[in-house]
């Protein structure tokens, strides 16, 4: 057993545990079901994400190492950020806190938002990626646009000879998401370019220690996971940015931009998603996208995940992600990861999120985290570890469940 580890099976009694996040998978709905592993329901399909995994290659992010410190071997970088709304702040912090990175550039297509950041800040601010890429030449860009424009902004920041931070997702459809993977793969294998996509829950401190759990035996083997998202968004929420409630601009409600890190998560932790079955609608909220959804995972094994999630809940409630074992439950709940044996014996708590202060507490204190890893990593001779292809299986996941739901055609999966 590790030092300081209680004992799984047993041992003194622990605080009742919880964890948030903000913000899938998708199939070939014409593809057989996986057989062998067993039928996965009404609406099961396989998930085809076509990524180096789903073609067979060898390569398992899940096992890239765990987060490192910043390290500074590498000369200083010039960063852009591109899309300066919401979610731009908390990268604009990040990247004045790296030791040896300037921001050089930032844009946005709104003309008084680009203007008072640009002041503010003391760069230059531009209404096109494209001419910021073509006058200022940075070397890292951070992508913080809407989910339509993804793909489009860092293909060419990669051709423009960057590295590429992008927000999640990958794009607002698999098509598209698919293609930005091919791009980035590309950039990689002919000039070393790496693209990193913003799944940062897979730094919270209890989502580390749940794998370690996990990997350590202690704990029992997996048998399976639930998780449940229950968050609050207002009409206000999606009339400040109206690409939020459309198809076209975000590719899907609940599932597409609060809950897929939620399921990146049962997939980092059972494996990538093999089958797919759900349902989606819009129950209460003024848009296009779906507000509520259930869907179950079937993972490598016979594993089987199941997830519900809706911004109609009254409260931004903390996420909950529980992997069932062997010998009881690793539970996420509250910010806390706690052993529930099986036989006899209170909750042991393993691990705790830092408090973050603030009204989006509940997005969680990673971000920063997997900013720093993404810079401190540039000069490692792999793939960033949360790749395109590492943030396929999530969204050609969710995306297939729209597809199941006649929420979208499948063939605009
Ligand atoms: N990782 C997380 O937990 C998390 C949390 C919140 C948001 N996000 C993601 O961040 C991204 C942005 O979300 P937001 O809430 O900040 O949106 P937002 O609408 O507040 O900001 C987007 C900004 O991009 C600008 N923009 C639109 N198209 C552009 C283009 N082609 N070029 C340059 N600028 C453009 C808009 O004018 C706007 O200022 C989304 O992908 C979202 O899912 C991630």
């Amino acid at each position: 057993m590790s030092p300081g580890r209680p004992d799984p099976a047993s041992g003194p009694a622990g605080a009742p545990g919880t964890t948030p996040t903000e913000e899938g998978v998708a199939g070939d709905a014409d593809a057989p079901a996986t057989s062998g592993a067993g039928p996965i329901g009404r609406t099961g399909r396989s998930v085809d994400d076509r990524s180096e995994a789903a073609a067979g290659v060898p390569t398992d992010r899940s096992k890239q190492p765990a987060p490192s410190a910043a390290r500074s071997t590498h000369p200083r970088r010039r960063v852009a950020v591109v899309g300066l709304g919401d979610i731009s702040a908390l990268h604009l912090a990040a990247i004045a806190d790296l030791p040896d990175a300037d921001l050089v550039a930032v844009c946005d297509t709104d003309a008084a938002r680009c203007a008072e950041v640009a002041e503010r800040l003391g760069v230059p601010g531009f209404a096109s990626h494209g001419e910021l890429l073509e006058r200022v030449r940075p070397d890292v860009v951070h992508v913080c646009t809407p989910h339509a424009t993804h793909g489009l902004v860092g293909t060419d920041a990669l051709a423009a000879g960057a590295h590429v931070l992008t927000e999640k997702p990958l794009d607002a459809t698999l098509a598209a998401a698919r293609a930005f993977a091919d791009a980035a793969r590309a950039a990689y294998a002919s000039a070393g370019r790496k693209t990193g996509v913003c799944l940062q829950n897979r730094y919270n401190a209890t989502t580390l220690a749940l794998r370690d759990a996990l990997a350590s035996g202690e704990f029992g083997s997996p048998v399976g996971a639930r998780a449940g998202l229950w968050w609050h968004r207002t009409p206000e929420y999606y009339a400040a940015a109206p690409w939020r409630g459309t198809w076209a601009g975000s590719g899907g409600g609940v599932l597409m931009n609060q809950a897929i890190h939620t399921i990146d998560l049962l997939g980092l932790l059972l494996g990538p998603p093999l089958e797919v079955a759900g349902h989606a609608a819009t129950y209460g909220l003024p848009v296009e996208v779906e507000d509520t959804a259930a869907m179950s995972l079937l993972h490598p094994g016979g594993l089987r995940s199941t997830l519900t999630a809706t911004n109609l809940h009254a409260s931004n409630a903390p996420v909950l992600l529980e992997v069932g074992t062997t010998r009881g439950a690793l539970r996420i709940d509250d910010g806390t990861l706690t052993w529930h044996p099986a036989a006899a014996g209170a909750a042991i708590e393993l691990a705790a999120e830092p408090a973050v202060d603030g009204a989006r507490a509940y997005w969680g204190a990673s971000h920063g985290a997997l900013i720093v890893d993404f810079h401190a990593r540039l000069a490692d001779p792999e793939p960033f570890w949360i790749d395109p292809d590492a943030a396929l299986p999530s969204l050609a996941a969710l995306r297939e469940v729209y597809a199941a739901s006649g929420l979208i055609d499948p063939r605009d999966r």
